[in-house]
């Protein structure tokens, strides 16, 4: 099964990532060698998904150093910075305050700083990667086989060290021999769906059948879905889910139809400290990404645009939380620890 690996070292230290902006047309991968470059990569969406930027973001902390001794000082200004790039998705902000943490403990050891914050970033890696997998396995043994999934966004190997969050259930039927396929929404308007999770899919010989947004209700209501399954950029204490805008909307339409829809995050996505959805931060992101497409415009300039990046999905719509833990009741997740 060929699994795309968006993120890596390079051999001198630097970060290699897979420039996500430029799919499914080119497979280009850059190397960033400052935490400006990681911070600008995370904004403009080159690399992206919320466990993904967490180990973006710790990986490129330790460009911070990379050049000269460093200081846990120099540690906090480069993470307030990438910090700032997206307020959403948590994972980011508990990788930095990770991060933050080990190079206050190694300063006080006197420990080498940059061999200290290098182990974090992999071990921050290594644990998504296996939070993965056991969210696959979880997921596999909750919707069985001849499955066919809907998915929104892209939740997949391209958001995650692993093999996915929403997609990695998937991953784990088909490798497993069992009949899977998925029904892969466009996602408007970057078209995660359609550009990454299709391409990702496709890649690992997944059956996989884009839809436009507008088309998600009608397919719920045909009655060939087995489920729903999203992933999600945080979840509050009482199990309302933020994820990429119209995850709320397809909630709905799945209970309507009585379809069961699943939200699949590593605990690190779980935000104890965030009480319920309404105190979740929502990204409001460039008129120009809904105005325009690749240059082209497809709204008249006179237009205003409204383009928040996600929505808030109350915990009373979620079927249930699929998580490296174990399968939860929304109201029981943040209890996981
Ligand atoms: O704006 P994006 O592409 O970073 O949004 C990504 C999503 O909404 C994903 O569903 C979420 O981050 C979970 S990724 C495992």
């Amino acid at each position: 099964m060929a699994i795309p690996h968006p993120i890596d070292w390079t051999a001198d230290g630097a970060v290699r990532i897979l420039d996500q902006t430029l799919l499914p047309d080119a497979e280009r991968y850059l190397d960033l060698d400052t935490v400006d470059a990681v911070a600008e990569a995370i904004r403009t969406l080159r690399v992206r998904g919320a466990p993904l930027i967490g180990i973006a973001a710790a990986m490129g902390l330790t460009l911070a150093i990379r050049r000269g001794p460093g200081s846990p000082e120099a540690v906090c200004a480069a993470s307030r910075l990438l910090g700032a790039t997206r307020p959403t998705a948590v994972n980011l902000h508990w990788a930095l305050a990770r991060m933050e943490r080990r190079a206050a403990v190694a300063a006080e050891g006197g420990d080498d700083l940059a061999q200290a914050l290098r182990q974090e970033a992999d071990a921050i890696w290594d644990e998504d990667r296996a939070m993965c997998a056991r969210i696959g396995a979880a997921g596999a043994a909750l919707i069985g086989s001849d499955a066919l999934v809907l998915t929104h966004c892209n939740a997949g190997a391209l958001a995650t060290g692993g093999i996915g969050t929403a997609l990695a259930p998937v991953y784990t039927l088909h490798q497993a021999g069992r009949r899977v396929a998925v029904v892969a929404d466009e996602t408007r308007p970057l078209l995660q769906g359609s550009r990454l999770t299709a391409w990702e899919l496709t890649r690992a010989g997944v059956p996989v059948t884009v839809i436009t947004d507008n088309m998600a209700a009608s397919r719920l209501r045909r009655g060939d879905l087995t489920c729903v399954i999203v992933g999600a950029d945080r979840i509050a204490a009482n199990g309302d889910v933020a994820n990429k805008i119209g995850t709320y909307g397809l909630a709905l339409a799945a209970r309507a139809h009585g379809v069961p829809f699943y939200v699949a995050a590593p605990t690190s996505t779980v935000d104890p400290a965030t009480h319920d959805g309404s105190a979740i931060p929502i990204e409001e992101r460039a008129a120009a990404e809904v105005a325009g497409w690749r240059g082209q415009p497809v709204v008249p300039p006179e237009a205003t645009v409204w383009n928040p990046a996600f929505d808030v999905t109350p915990a009373e719509l979620v079927t249930a939380i699929i998580t490296d833990r174990g399968v939860f009741a929304p109201r029981d997740v943040a209890r996981t620890e």
